[in-house]
């Protein structure tokens, strides 16, 4: 039977790990798949994650079965977090899910079931796993135009303009935060005149939050959720903790859905736990427990913040480091668009075989787009890394 197969594509970002682990050249500079490094190289595992499963391990009593929709307090954490408010907690539904992609699933598998002709619109570009994953559970995609590859910027007017073209009902694929793979975010304002599209033509926001708290903090970086939570009747949040808890391999997200009214929100809550028992069944817990516990202490909380914190300042001291040894070493280009950015990632804007270049002959890895994620960057490495762009350039 199997014979009948061809080998899949490999996944564009994945097989970079592949590809940079079998590089041995000491200078090697991994600017590849999205996680988070310190100075010297390490992903380490938060050290209030460290605490939280000290505690988990002497408190736990048991690992039976907890449900299809996870923890009831990690989802209610999750749910705070998210909206911080109890306003619409008679219309809101959130259950666990394994890690921003498993929630993105259960997303799909909900909006299959509910409208199966509508068409989720997508950014131009999104992160390159949206299109397979929500795809491959029979959603129809459509690009808006979003950023502006000569300007680096993000092209409202043309977003806003496709989005006028869509149908009622038709679904809205939005990045709360830290958008992935440009790093460039909507402004308030840009996120308004997004709303009042979005309210125009009754669509319905569908809002992946996967770097809550590294744009910004976690409040500024939720904006985009709590003023469409304001002005729409039905909207999708998927988050995951993958980055801003360091718990990449522990898979732990979550999706929200806000219902019109109590009545529709029982019937999603309803469909959901049957979306995941023919997924997965269950959720994995160890890591939602470890959040639940953190975001339900204040006093992890705090520390848990401050680390938080220390990422999202280390990047965005990473993101200019880089910018200021590019001026030196290629002052004929323009990449002050690096510190408009926020997040792990941004394009330099650099062409394909550039990349190949850089790959092969400076052991420089980066996704085939020219998204760069920052966090590969050091003090030690950035002169290297400057010297290697502008040589390909
Ligand atoms: C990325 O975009 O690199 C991360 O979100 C990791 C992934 O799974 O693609």
């Amino acid at each position: 039977m199997f014979e009948t197969l061809q080998p899949a594509p490999a996944d564009a970002i994945l097989k970079l790990i592949a590809e940079s682990k079998a590089d041995d050249r000491p200078e090697k500079v991994d600017l590849g798949i999205g996680v988070y490094f310190t100075e010297d190289g390490r992903t380490p595992v938060l050290d209030v994650v460290k605490r939280a499963e000290q505690r988990l391990f002497d408190m736990q009593q048991t690992k039976a079965y907890l449900g299809t929709a996870g923890s009831p307090d990690f989802n209610a954490a999750m749910q705070q977090q998210t909206f911080a408010t109890s306003a619409f907690d008679d219309r809101l539904v959130t259950v666990q899910a394994p890690g921003g992609s498993g929630s993105l699933r259960v997303a799909a598998g909900l909006i299959a079931r509910a409208w199966p002709d509508a068409v989720v619109w997508a950014s131009e570009p999104t992160w390159a796993n949206h299109i397979p994953l929500l795809g491959g559970a029979g959603l129809e995609l459509k690009p808006y135009p979003y950023y502006d590859t000569d300007k680096h910027v993000i092209d409202v007017a043309a977003m806003v303009a496709a989005l006028k073209t869509a149908s009622e009902g038709d679904i809205v694929l939005l990045h709360a935060c830290c958008h992935n793979p440009s790093g460039i975010d909507p402004s308030e304002d840009e996120w308004r005149a997004i709303a009042d599209v979005i309210v125009e033509r009754k669509l319905i926001p569908f809002i992946d939050m996967a770097y809550q708290g590294f744009a910004n903090d976690l409040d500024t970086d939720a904006f985009a959720i709590r003023h469409m939570a304001e002005r729409v009747d039905e909207m999708i949040v998927c988050n995951s903790c993958s980055k801003n808890f360091g718990l990449y391999r522990d898979r732990v997200g979550s999706m929200s859905v806000l219902c019109r009214d109590t009545a529709s929100r029982d019937i999603v809550a309803s469909q959901l736990s049957s979306i995941a028992r023919t997924l997965y069944s269950m959720p994995p817990d160890h890591g939602a427990a470890v959040v639940s516990i953190i975001l339900t202490d204040a006093a992890l909380r705090a520390d848990w913040i401050l680390e938080l914190n220390e990422m999202r300042d280390r990047l965005k001291n990473m993101r200019a480091l880089l910018n200021d040894a590019l001026k030196e070493k290629a002052p004929e280009h323009d990449f002050s668009h690096l510190v408009r950015a926020t997040g792990m990632f941004c394009f330099l804007g650099i062409s394909a075989a550039q990349i190949e270049r850089l790959k092969k002959d400076y052991s420089v890895y980066m996704v085939g787009s020219s998204r760069i994620n920052v966090a590969g960057i050091t003090p030690a490495n950035v002169n290297y890394l400057a010297e290697s762009i502008a040589a390909t350039l």
